[in-house]
């Protein structure tokens, strides 16, 4: 079978740099080692009970087990168009919403949908892969936009080249913003608006951890004057029910934008369990509880693992928004792979190194809070000994 390989698409793709890390987790696994997973961002509790609920009592519906239409069912969409109006004061439409099988396959089938082949598609960096992978994927060049402290995590568009800026078809965005905590501020939004009415460009605004805040909530892309003029916004329901292996997200925004992206979906996919829609929409209606009771626990975890290496002398400053915690290497050498390798050699505890969220993370370590409080200050215990 040697005539088999994987396409030039794939190859394209930059190389995996969590692999060599993975592979000592797994050896340490092997031998028994205890490992605290502090990498990857995969909620631990479960999904709210009205949604296993409202899921189990459809079961024996006659027609529940049908094809859905691939964009959602209308009572799903008129759910999501209630909760975006209640949250972020926007009114729109059935035709604005498309459903996802998670935000992950919406995200980076948009270039698909959206881009021809040799197209400019801005990605933020450190940021999620599927964003590069999907320009890739659409053979359109991705273009990195560094995210520094300095200007709190958000790209700088007015320091993206006009020839880069003019071929430039998608533009991502991601707040609040995995891996580094930051929100975006309602300024930003409105230039990024700017920046799509000056170069025809189209914004997708990631907002997949728009509920998991610690002060006040952050704005959606949508509340910009003129963003659903230029752009959509994907939320999912991943993050803020803990629901990872459900898969169940949505855009919407532009019709036009959302239009193209049900079109591409309706050849590669048909839709998501029609049961399932009914209890989103259910918990979308009644879940606010839920939603600030996952909160207040991501919230008692943050200031547990933040007291514990502040008083280890790590300088952590405190996250806005996610689960995530980044902060710089605590040591002189900065090379974030040598230094989360050597602690979970010796203290079993997983931190994600910046590096592998794209070279202009390196200096950096990802922690995630996906594991419960016990585990946390146990995790700070072991760095303590280190
Ligand atoms: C920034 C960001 N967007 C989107 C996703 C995908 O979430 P899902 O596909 O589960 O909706 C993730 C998952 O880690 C993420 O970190």
């Amino acid at each position: 079978m040697s005539n088999i390989n994987p396409s030039d698409r794939l190859k394209r793709l930059p190389p995996y740099l969590f692999a060599e890390f993975e592979r000592q987790r797994a050896a340490l696994e092997k031998e028994g080692r205890d490992i605290i997973n502090l990498g990857i961002g995969d909620p631990d509790t479960p999904p709210p009970r009205l949604l296993i609920d409202r899921m189990t009592d459809v079961l024996d519906e006659p027609g529940i087990h049908q094809y859905s239409p691939s964009q959602g069912t209308e009572p799903f969409r008129a759910a999501v168009i209630r909760w975006i109006r209640k949250r972020y004061g926007v009114v729109l439409e059935t035709r604005d919403v498309c459903l996802g099988i998670g935000s992950k396959e919406l995200i980076a089938h948009a270039p698909l949908a959206l881009t021809n082949p040799g197209d400019v598609v801005l990605v933020p960096e450190p940021g999620y892969p599927p964003y590069r992978s999907g320009a890739i994927f659409a053979l359109c060049e991705p273009y990195v936009m560094p995210l520094e402290k300095s200007r709190g995590f958000l790209p700088d568009l007015d320091g993206i080249p006009a020839d880069v800026a003019r071929r430039a078809k998608i533009l991502y965005v991601n707040y609040p913003n995995n891996p580094t905590g930051a929100v975006a501020t309602r300024e930003f939004y409105v230039k990024c608006v700017e920046f799509a009415r000056r170069y025809g460009t189209i914004v997708i605004s990631d907002e997949a951890y728009a509920e998991l805040y610690y002060e006040d909530p952050p704005p959606s892309f949508l509340e910009a004057p003129g963003a659903t003029e230029v752009g959509v916004a994907v939320h999912s329901m991943t993050k803020t029910f803990s629901m990872a292996g459900w898969r169940m997200a949505w855009v919407c925004g532009h019709a036009g934008v959302v239009e193209a992206l049900r079109a591409f979906k309706s050849n590669c996919d048909s839709g998501q369990f029609m049961g399932f829609q009914r209890a989103v929409a259910a918990v979308l209606d009644g879940g606010a509880e839920d939603m600030k009771k996952i909160r207040d626990l991501y919230r008692r975890r943050r200031d547990t693992f933040l007291n514990g290496v502040r008083r280890l002398g790590w300088d952590v400053p405190t996250p806005r928004a996610t689960f995530y915690v980044w902060f710089e290497v605590p040591s002189a050498d900065k090379n974030s792979m040598a230094f989360a390798e050597r602690i979970l050699e010796k203290t079993g505890v997983i931190l994600l190194p910046g590096v592998g969220f794209g070279a202009s993370a390196e200096g950096y370590l990802r922690a995630a809070l996906t594991v419960p409080e016990e585990r946390l200050s146990e995790a700070v215990e072991r760095l303590g000994r280190m």
